[in-house]
């Protein structure tokens, strides 16, 4: 860092109670130009400036992605793509947009609407919970379904995501989660090698051993993590978000039933306010001068997008739930550049499916007591009643 006077801030991105205390963090460092320095894990930038923010995701020689995006690091392999800058970052993401891009992703509706389903007809009981029944379960049930991961792992794959990507907390049982997601990895590499079958998984372990286009065991896990551990909380989090909104806001809900076209709208600005994955870092290739500051060779700068999305040069009157936003798909919810997310055509399906399923299955959705909330971004329990 620079010694001359810098903005500062105390931010943790691993601080508990940041799940629930991060937004006036972000109202700070805008207060101050929008990026500052926090002295947490090393020290690192924290950029909550929209304009800027951006500006980071779409310099991709200058930000690189390969020393990792977390602060601090999680001890789990490199996510594929995620955590590989060019070209290998090319390679991935052609493979992982195959499996869920925008040329993949229209024909899952029927898959995900499947269990979408199956799911709504087994809330049979005078209270339902569309977050911990539904929105929670439908996510994770499409992408074993998708991936061909073996469904006894479901609830301790959600137990690990938590532990090592989400909360950093360690798991219930003591047990080290980095240690235990390397060895089912390596049981699914194992098993798909012993028995191939027809699903993605099969496809990605046999690049192992392709003459041409060979990846390495360590690709092949953090392809794996990719989408078993990116493509689940990320979209439960945002299907609970709105069907907790629309028991809430009989308004919505009339307007959603009455105009169904514009249920992806509310997917986008659902995205938006609550931004469900809140940062991701970058390291610095070189000096660069960034927002007043000068971000020197070799520092980290975390993308706070959830600041960046409330930022009211953007968007004004950040804080509201807003269906004619003009600017409401330039967002940073889903990242931007050569790392916006790929997996974003299968998760606006997989919520529009979500709503669109809930909204046929009963004719009113109430709320039916207080939702329980995990984070400012993750309604876990959202009791209702369904008619
Ligand atoms: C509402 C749901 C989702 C949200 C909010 C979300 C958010 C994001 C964000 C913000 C990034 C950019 C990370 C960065 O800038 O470093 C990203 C990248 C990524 N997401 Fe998602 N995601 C969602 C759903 C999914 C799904 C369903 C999948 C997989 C099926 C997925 C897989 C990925 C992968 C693999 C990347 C890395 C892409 C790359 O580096 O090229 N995500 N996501």
């Amino acid at each position: 860092m620079t010694t001359h006077s810098v903005p500062t801030v105390a931010f943790d991105p691993v601080d508990q109670a940041m799940r629930f205390a991060d937004f006036p963090v972000y109202d700070e460092i805008r207060a101050q130009g929008g990026i500052a320095w926090s002295p947490s894990h090393g020290g690192f930038w924290a950029v909550a400036d929209f304009a800027l923010a951006r500006l980071v995701t779409t310099d991709h020689d200058r930000f690189r992605s390969g020393s990792g995006v977390r602060i601090p690091p999680n001890g789990t392999p490199p996510t594929f793509a995620l955590e590989y800058d060019r070209p290998a970052h090319t390679v991935h993401r052609g493979i992982l947009t195959d499996a869920v891009g925008p040329r993949t992703a229209p024909h899952l509706d029927a898959m995900v609407r499947g269990h979408a389903r199956r799911l709504l007809a087994t809330c049979t009981g005078d209270t339902v919970d569309l977050g911990g029944q539904y929105a929670f379960r439908l996510s994770l049930d499409v992408m074993f379904d998708l991936i061909g991961a073996p469904a006894h792992l479901k609830e301790e794959v959600e137990l690990l995501a938590e532990a090592l990507f989400l909360y950093r907390r360690p798991l219930p049982d003591g047990r080290d989660a980095a240690a235990r997601l390397q060895e089912i990895l390596e049981e699914m590499v194992a098993d798909r090698t012993a028995h191939p079958r027809e699903d993605w998984l099969s496809s990605v372990v046999s690049r192992l051993d392709d003459a041409e286009h060979a990846l390495s065991e360590r690709e092949v896990h953090g392809a794996i993590v990719a989408l078993l551990v990116g493509g689940h909380h990320s979209t439960a989090r945002t299907t609970a978000c709105l069907l907790a909104r629309i028991a809430s806001e009989p308004d919505l809900q009339a307007l959603l039933r009455a105009e169904p076209g514009r249920i992806p709208e509310a997917v986008e600005e659902t995205v938006r306010l609550q931004t469900p994955l809140r940062w991701f870092a970058r390291t610095a290739a070189d000096d660069v001068a960034l927002g007043g500051v000068t971000v020197r060779a070799g520092e980290r700068v975390l993308l706070l997008y959830a600041g960046a999305n409330r930022d009211p040069q953007q968007f004004p009157e950040p804080d509201a739930f807003r269906l004619d936003r003009p600017k409401g798909r330039a967002h940073l919810g889903f990242g931007w550049g050569i790392h916006r997310c790929v997996g974003m055509p299968l998760a606006q399906l997989e919520i529009r499916v979500a709503v669109e399923e809930l909204l046929a299955a009963a004719a009113v959705v109430e709320p039916a007591g207080d939702i329980t909330w995990t984070s400012s971004t993750e309604p876990r329990h959202i009791p209702c009643v369904l008619r």
